[in-house]
């Protein structure tokens, strides 16, 4: 679905993946604008049901009006508590469009972009008391250093924590464009638009503690669905597609392997049905272009 808020990214190829029982019980982990779920909605008989999670306030108002449908607005990483409390134990199937939305990246006020001046905030959460502005101007440089290493691969990660480190005695960072400025010495020439990418992830991942919740929400996967349900997972970078690939593969997160006790063979839990990874084509990624780093990954609990 293309619209204003966002537009849906390999739309079909997930929902024809993630729709085994029209008469099911579905999870849109990341319901964004609405788009997966709409189809997810058009594909269930009367029976059907679904259940999506969107922890920004924004996403409320793109709720869509049919009975079957439940948006739950919080974190997806409390995702067996909340279907508890609709009174399901066990579902069909699990959507999962990992990272930002269009709607978060161009509202320029959220912070999310390199390309306006505005507040360091970047929370998905408006209510979480931690934003970018508090972890540039409060952590240590270790933990800056840290962080923009695991999260951002930024390859000259301990001079950038200085350099934020030493601006800071001076004046504090506050907007996009403080940063900018703060960290000009370690930003490449000719580089600039990538490297500062990699700067705004790193802080994006810490802000949203998403590769916890991420690990949080993947376990509690493997424990709802039913045998025969679908996993279906795009996401936006190596370290998010890393956990998926190694629940898909071992069940766990960590990519510990299991052994029968019995026969001494691997555990299986889930089987993949894509192999590689799924990757939008040509046309997809000129129509959106924000496309062009999804990775979809589907696999059937076993
Ligand atoms: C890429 S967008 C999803 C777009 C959606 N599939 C669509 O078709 O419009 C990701 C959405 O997931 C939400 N999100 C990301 N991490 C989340 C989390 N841990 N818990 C709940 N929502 C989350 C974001 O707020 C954002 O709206």
């Amino acid at each position: 679905m293309n619209n204003a808020y966002h537009t849906s990214v390999l739309l079909q190829a997930c929902i024809d993946y993630l729709i085994q029982k029209p008469d099911g019980v579905y999870v849109d982990l990341t319901f964004g604008g609405g788009g997966h779920s709409a189809l997810i909605l058009e594909k269930l008989n009367e029976k059907g049901k679904l259940f999506a999670f969107d922890q920004d306030a924004d996403a409320q108002k793109n709720s869509l009006k049919d009975p079957r449908f439940t948006l739950i607005p919080q974190n997806f990483r409390y995702l067996k508590n909340f279907l508890r409390v609709y009174g399901i134990q066990k579902v069909d199937g699990i959507l999962g469009d990992l990272g930002v939305s269009s709607h978060q990246f161009d509202e320029a006020s959220r912070g999310f972009s390199i390309r306006f001046d505005s507040e360091l905030d970047m929370r998905m959460n408006q209510q979480n008391p931690l934003t970018a502005k508090k972890i540039v101007n409060e952590y240590e440089s270790n933990a800056l250093f840290k962080l923009f290493k695991e999260y951002g691969e930024v390859h000259n990660a301990f001079k950038l924590a200085n350099e934020i480190c030493n601006y800071r005695t001076n004046a504090p960072i506050n907007t996009t464009n403080d940063l900018k400025l703060a960290i000009g010495h370690c930003t490449p020439k000719f580089e600039e638009h990538k490297y500062l990418a990699k700067v705004f992830q790193a802080l994006r991942i810490e802000v949203n503690q998403e590769m916890d919740a991420l690990k949080e929400c993947l376990s509690q996967c493997v424990e709802v669905m039913d045998a025969g349900s679908r996993l279906v997972v795009i996401s936006y970078h190596s370290l998010e597609d890393r956990l998926v690939k190694n629940l898909i593969k071992t069940g766990n997160t960590e990519g510990i392997e299991t052994k029968d006790i019995i026969y001494g063979t691997s555990k299986k839990i889930f089987k993949n049905l894509t192999g590689k990874p799924i990757v939008p084509d040509e046309n997809e990624i000129k129509n959106n272009t924000r496309a062009r780093s999804a990775k979809l990954r589907v696999a059937e609990k076993l």
